[in-house]
């Protein structure tokens, strides 16, 4: 029998990632694409470390799993993880918890500009040979100086305001687990109401993660006190908004916009109105898909593993379950 440990890397990853394992002759891999339920029992039973990308890890696969001592998570939400049986099983959960952070809140402020600047301008109005009706075109905003709510201020939270900054914008933060201190030390102000302070927000970007608490966190109860030119960035995970109510809010113009990466649902499913709405801007939860972030998961999904085995792998990567 082989004494290489055995890696299932479930949905494939970066090839730098990969080449980790390649390179060392500890470990031996496999990559599946299939993430049924009974085809990863039946893959997971011997193996001692596994990867995951988004697809579901269901309790009955965690608890097949006789060997299995590390689940690594390529990313940093595990909402997609069966947490009571890792814990049971004694299994580590490990994050990518310094690979992604810049690249999402890229892509926040690619959605904040894109909804501000009316990025499908051009399509709506000069096809239409409109490009010299200049006071018929629609007036776009400005970031300056407008306020915007950080809810959630971890490692997305607090790289994106340092690029809210950039764009001198007013930065209030919800977070009841970070204290004042660490927020003003970042140039934000702690806000402790999340429903007071959205009265007068221009702008909401959501970096909370889902759990019991944070479901529907966002509801038709606070979009309809927002300020009418509110944009709402959801870049985090797609339950944390009632889709339904951000649809009807929008409708009713209660809020500006929306820019969604995640969905209740993924992929989302056809009917979903959202989907149709044109106050919302789109993208395929591909926040975190740069290359340079792909690259940057792929390998530190594997170095926590191989880090885990060699009994180095940092606290901060480590989900306390
Ligand atoms: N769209 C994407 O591709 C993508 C990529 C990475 C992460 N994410 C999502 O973004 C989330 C945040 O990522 P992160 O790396 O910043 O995580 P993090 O753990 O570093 O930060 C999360 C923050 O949320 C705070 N928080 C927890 N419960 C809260 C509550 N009820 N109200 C307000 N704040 C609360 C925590 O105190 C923490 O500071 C992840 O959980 C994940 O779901 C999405």
């Amino acid at each position: 029998m082989s004494s290489k440990k055995k890696i299932l890397i479930i949905q494939p990853i970066h090839t730098a990632g990969i080449k980790l394992l390649e390179d060392n002759s500890d470990y031996e891999f496999e990559i599946v694409e299939n993430t049924d339920v009974e085809f990863l029992k039946s893959k997971i039973k011997d193996c001692d470390g596994v990867s995951i990308r988004t697809a579901k890890l269901a309790r009955e696969v965690i608890d097949s799993a006789n060997k299995l001592k590390i689940i690594s998570r390529h990313g940093v939400g595990y909402d997609n993880i069966d947490l009571e049986s890792t814990k049971k099983n004694n299994i580590t959960l490990a994050i990518t918890a310094t690979a992604n952070a810049v690249a999402v809140a890229e892509h926040v402020m690619f959605m904040l500009l894109y909804i501000s600047k009316k990025g499908n301008m051009y399509d709506d109005t000069v096809k239409s040979g409109k490009f010299n009706d200049r006071n018929k075109l629609p007036k776009t905003v400005e970031l300056w100086n407008k306020n915007i709510l950080i809810a959630g201020f971890g490692r997305i939270g607090q790289a994106l305001i340092k690029r809210c900054h950039g764009f001198e914008m007013k930065v209030f933060v919800y977070d009841p687990f970070v204290s004042k201190e660490i927020i003003e030390q970042h140039g934000g102000i702690k806000v402790d109401s999340l429903e007071e302070a959205l009265k007068s927000m221009d702008a909401l970007s959501l970096h909370v993660p889902l759990n019991e608490k944070t479901k529907n966190i966002i509801n038709y109860d606070l979009l309809k006190n927002m300020k009418k030119n509110c944009i709402i960035i959801n870049a985090a995970r797609g339950g944390v908004i009632n889709e339904i109510d951000l649809d009807k809010a929008l409708n009713e113009n209660l809020i500006l916009g929306a820019g969604l990466d995640v969905f209740e649902i993924e992929p989302p499913d056809t009917n979903n109105p959202l989907l149709k709405n044109n106050k919302v801007f789109l993208s395929p939860h591909t926040a975190a898909f740069t290359e340079e972030c792909m690259i940057r998961m792929g390998k530190e999904t594997i170095q926590n593993i191989i880090e885990f085995f060699d009994d180095k792998l940092e606290k901060s990567k480590i989900v306390k379950l």
